[in-house]
């Protein structure tokens, strides 16, 4: 059976109402050098914009929004999960909860939307672009990195299912929390098996957005992957992390 839009969005609440303040450190990948490798990706955007302000979005327990802090004077995160967001204390930081498809903010009033980790827990990506473009500035710029590409996955299908079994995510949090279903999970992380980070570019374009880049990386996952890859882009399908900047 078909997974529908509400569900997924359904799913996604309800998975991080459950996890809320844990995500973080059940996660683990929100480690000192992937903080300092999103600040050099945030000030790159914010020298092209005139980094006024910045919305994180499905911004979890606030990463970017945090990674921010000193580099834009306005900071709004949205999130899907009210009481993820209840457990941010940054009193700085504008917090909304909402469904990324209906973003309550005025049109043309952001200069960087960063995304992180996040594109992957849609279930489709026409409304949630069309609104990030609504409410940039002109000049305004759309940042997302570590959704894993869906040619990553097909080509290293094998393997990848391997990583799974030794670095269980979904086993980390079925165990954690009673209440968190196998089924949750996969609802929540439904694009688990990549995004086709192609279309949303020629989305992206459709739109808009003026420039549309994009490259594939390894960094953030482990301090292996990091030593072994580096910060070096790949071709597509040869580095799971897809980082997508777009300009309007
Ligand atoms: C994997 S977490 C990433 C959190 C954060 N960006 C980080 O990197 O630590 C994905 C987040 O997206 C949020 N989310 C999922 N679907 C959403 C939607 N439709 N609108 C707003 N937030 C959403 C989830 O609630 C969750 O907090």
């Amino acid at each position: 059976m078909k997974t529908s839009e509400e569900q997924v969005k359904k799913a996604n609440k309800e998975f991080y109402d459950i996890v809320g303040s844990s995500y973080e450190k059940l996660d683990g990948r929100r480690t000192e050098p992937l903080y300092a490798y999103v600040e050099e990706q945030l000030k790159e955007v914010s020298t092209q914009g005139d980094s006024e302000s910045i919305l994180d979005l499905g911004c979890g327990n606030g990463f970017v929004s945090q990674v921010a802090a000193h580099l834009f004077k306005q900071r709004y995160a949205i999130d899907i999960s009210y009481l993820i967001l209840r457990g941010i204390e940054d009193p700085q930081l504008k917090k909304i909860a909402a469904d990324s498809d209906f973003i309550p903010i005025q049109d043309n009033q952001i200069d960087v939307v960063g995304a992180f980790a996040f594109l992957h827990h849609c279930h489709s990506f026409e409304r949630v672009c069309g609104e990030v473009y609504r409410i940039l500035k002109a000049g305004g710029i759309f940042y997302s990195d570590h959704d894993m590409d869906i040619s990553f996955y097909s080509r290293f299908k094998i393997m990848m299912k391997i990583y799974r079994k030794v670095h269980n995510a979904k086993k980390r949090y079925l165990e954690s929390f009673e209440t968190i279903s196998e089924n949750l999970y996969d609802c929540s992380e439904f694009h688990q098996n990549g995004i086709q980070s192609d279309l949303i570019c020629s989305l992206l374009k459709k739109i808009g957005f003026s420039e549309v880049s994009i490259s594939f990386h390894w960094f953030g996952l482990s301090s292996f992957s990091d030593r072994m890859f580096g910060k070096k882009k790949y071709p597509r399908g040869w580095a799971p992390l897809t980082r997508i900047v777009a300009l309007k």
